[in-house]
């Protein structure tokens, strides 16, 4: 029987300079996609896939990530007595009963692979998630969800990927796999030319890792870019546990960067309740000009 995830770990100290200067004093996992900042996606996704433990890797100016998931008692008053009661919905419950939010502090900007180990004294001996908010999936069920089924089957860790263009390997870790064993990789690189990459199959930010992989981060060292890679830790880790690639099904986009931030943009403001009728009338006028 697998075990089951209640863990998640949440990578959120990076300073997001590709979205300066909206970054400068605001964290970049706090940028909306229409109502909702990626972080709170992030959370969503983790809660639905089992998550009750939600570990938050941080950094300096990232302060408001905590004040998002902790209660405003004076908003919430204000709108009761407003009568604002769908607004004061949408604030209460972020997170729900049964669900504990930790806060690590990462201290130096080492690497993602040093940011899951600082989550280590959080995760303890268990199977834990790691979510990068940047990059958001549109899925039902969720990308998550999806892969603790696929842990349910095997018990062995799973990375999400998805085919990229080939011209694009040097910026995701790589995977090559064993089609005939379920795609259990059998090689993962961190951002490998396109010339020395052993496929076009890209880790994108989701993965539900053994606790064994701590141990091999405590001792890698640093890898691509100076800093100590999760790659490199994934790596180390498939002689000793297997770790199976997993083709999603959903939408990923690529918040990271600021065209799939805006892409991200349009497909949730179309699908979105609120706006989405008014808001396709108007891009059709917009490309119609
Ligand atoms: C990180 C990982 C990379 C992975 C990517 C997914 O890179 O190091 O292996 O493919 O996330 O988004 P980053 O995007 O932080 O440079």
């Amino acid at each position: 029987m697998a075990q089951k995830v209640r863990a998640a770990v949440f990578p959120v100290a990076g300073r997001g300079t590709r979205f300066l200067p909206a970054t400068k004093a605001s964290p970049k996992e706090m940028l909306p996609i229409v109502d909702k900042p990626l972080i709170q996606y992030a959370v969503e996704e983790a809660i639905s896939a089992g998550a009750t433990k939600l570990v938050f890797v941080t950094g300096s100016s990232k302060r408001a990530i905590e004040d998002h998931f902790d209660t405003d008692a004076e908003l919430e008053q204000a709108l009761t007595e407003s009568g604002k009661d769908e607004l004061l919905r949408s604030i209460q419950d972020i997170v729900p009963p049964g669900v504990s939010c930790i806060y690590i502090r990462q201290g130096k900007p080492l690497g993602l692979g040093h940011a899951v180990l600082c989550a280590r004294p959080a995760v303890g001996n268990e199977p834990f998630f790691v979510h990068l908010a940047d990059d958001l999936i549109a899925g039902s069920p969720g990308c998550l969800e999806q892969m603790a089924a696929e842990h349910s089957e095997h018990n062995g860790s799973v990375v999400a990927v998805e085919t990229v263009p080939r011209e694009n390997t040097s910026s995701y870790g790589i995977v090559a796999v064993d089609e005939s064993d379920r795609n259990r990789v059998t090689e993962i690189v961190e951002k490998p030319a396109p010339a020395d990459a052993p496929s076009n199959s890209a880790v994108v930010g989701r993965y539900l890792l053994a606790p064994e992989i701590f141990d091999k981060l405590e001792n890698i060292g640093k890898g691509a870019g100076g800093e100590i890679q999760l790659t490199d830790g994934i790596a180390a880790l498939l002689d000793q546990s297997p770790v199976y690639a997993y083709s999603f099904d959903g939408v990923r986009y690529d918040c990271g960067s600021k065209l799939g931030y805006l892409q991200a943009t349009v497909a949730y403001g179309l699908n979105h309740p609120d706006t989405g009728e008014r808001f396709r009338e108007h891009l059709k006028a917009v490309l119609s000009d």
